[in-house]
């Protein structure tokens, strides 16, 4: 049979733990999805650097948007980062040849998601992006897929690992911001620019597309009030906690009589409460919904493995033939939802 041909525009974290897990799933995806997936052709800058995998028969690369042209591929995986450049030339070339496309790059959805989920719609091709919110769990399948028989009336979560795990070991071992953040870009959680983490950006940029799966809305990062993590110090933390709080950095979507309120900014929770309890670089999604009521979903938010665990869920949905739209319902149908004014909580 013939193989379902992947391309993987990017090597680093994510990309390099992607060749390996689908390495070591081979058997168990070709017996689920009645034929293997094969990486065939890759791209990344460094051509020498050791990734710890063996690139040696696969295509190379320079330049993604050639990989993302190349006739050796059917599903293109960007894992390359950045909202434009690079990321969105190979995205929409590959989209514009017929290729489906699996992308975990929230930065790029935020800005240019509905113009590709359209590019996608016309062409008949997949773009699934699981990894792009919340790593390993899947939370964008459960909006998309799961709640059909829901109105939501609100979602909010821990959606960045690094700021989690920064917050944690600031509390728990008394650690400096600084310390914290080299420890989570020494194992691969951080953004290649920690700002994006830290003042809160990736947080918005996860949670506009959780609205927009919610709520049936246009994505609108423009309207998100956005307030990061870097001005917390261990004296707010210990203060928090003496009245019986942790902070957290949370994004809440909201349905409101008047629109779709959006924010992130670090919040006061009561310890005794769920989202509490959430720490290190895990993450956790609640959704309110009428029929399901609450539903929450927690998990590993950022690194390698599980984040390339959603890649690979990804692939595996596009081999198979799934094709919902991307944002759930046909991309010309998403309203443009009035914004909210932030009310205080
Ligand atoms: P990364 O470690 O920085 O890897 C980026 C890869 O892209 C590297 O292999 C780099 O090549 C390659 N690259 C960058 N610019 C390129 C260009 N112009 N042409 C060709 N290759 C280029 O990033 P990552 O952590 O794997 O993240 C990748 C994507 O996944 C991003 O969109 C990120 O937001 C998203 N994501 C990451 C995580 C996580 O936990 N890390 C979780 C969820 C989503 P070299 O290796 O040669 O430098
Ligand atoms: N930098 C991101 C985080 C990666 O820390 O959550 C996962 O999207």
């Amino acid at each position: 049979t013939r193989p379902f041909r992947v391309g993987i525009a990017g090597l680093g974290t994510v990309g390099a733990s992607v060749v390996r897990i689908l390495s070591r799933q081979n058997d168990i995806l070709a017996r689920r999805l009645g034929r293997p997936v094969a990486v065939t052709a890759v791209s990344a800058r460094d051509r020498a650097k050791d990734r710890g995998i063996d690139l040696s028969t696969l295509a190379w690369f320079d330049d993604p948007v050639e990989l993302a042209r190349s006739g050796e591929v059917d599903c293109v995986v960007e894992l390359v980062g950045g909202s434009d450049g690079a990321a969105l030339r190979t995205v929409e070339t590959a989209l514009s040849h017929g290729k489906h496309v699996v992308t975990a790059n929230k930065a790029l959805l935020a800005k240019h998601g509905l113009a590709l989920a359209r590019a996608a719609e016309e062409k008949g091709v997949a773009l699934a992006f699981e990894a792009s919110v919340a790593g390993g769990i899947p939370v964008i399948k459960t909006l998309r897929e799961a709640l059909p028989g829901n109105r939501v009336s609100r979602l909010y979560g821990i959606l960045n690992g690094t700021c989690n795990y920064i917050l944690s070991r600031m509390e728990l071992e008394g650690l400096t911001f600084a310390d914290c953040l080299k420890d989570a870009q020494r194992l691969g959680y951080a953004e290649a620019d920690p700002t994006f983490d830290v003042e809160g950006f990736d947080t918005a940029h996860k949670l506009a597309i959780l609205t927009s799966l919610a709520f049936g809305t246009e994505i609108d990062a423009d309207a998100i009030y956005v307030e990061g993590i870097s001005s917390i110090t261990p004296l707010d933390l210990a203060m928090a906690n003496e009245l019986g709080f942790r902070i957290k950095l949370l994004g809440v979507a909201e349905r409101t009589s008047t629109g779709i309120e959006q924010r992130v900014h670090p919040t006061m929770v009561p310890k005794s409460s769920a989202i509490a309890q959430v720490m290190g670089v895990t993450n956790a999604v609640t959704i309110d919904a009428d029929a399901v009521k609450e539903l929450t979903l927690i998990g590993p938010g950022a690194g390698g493995d599980a984040t390339a665990s959603a890649v690979v869920a990804d692939i595996a949905d596009v081999a198979l033939g799934k094709s919902e739209p991307p944002f759930g319902v046909p991309a010309r149908t998403l309203e443009k939802a009035p914004r909210a004014p932030m009310q205080r909580h």
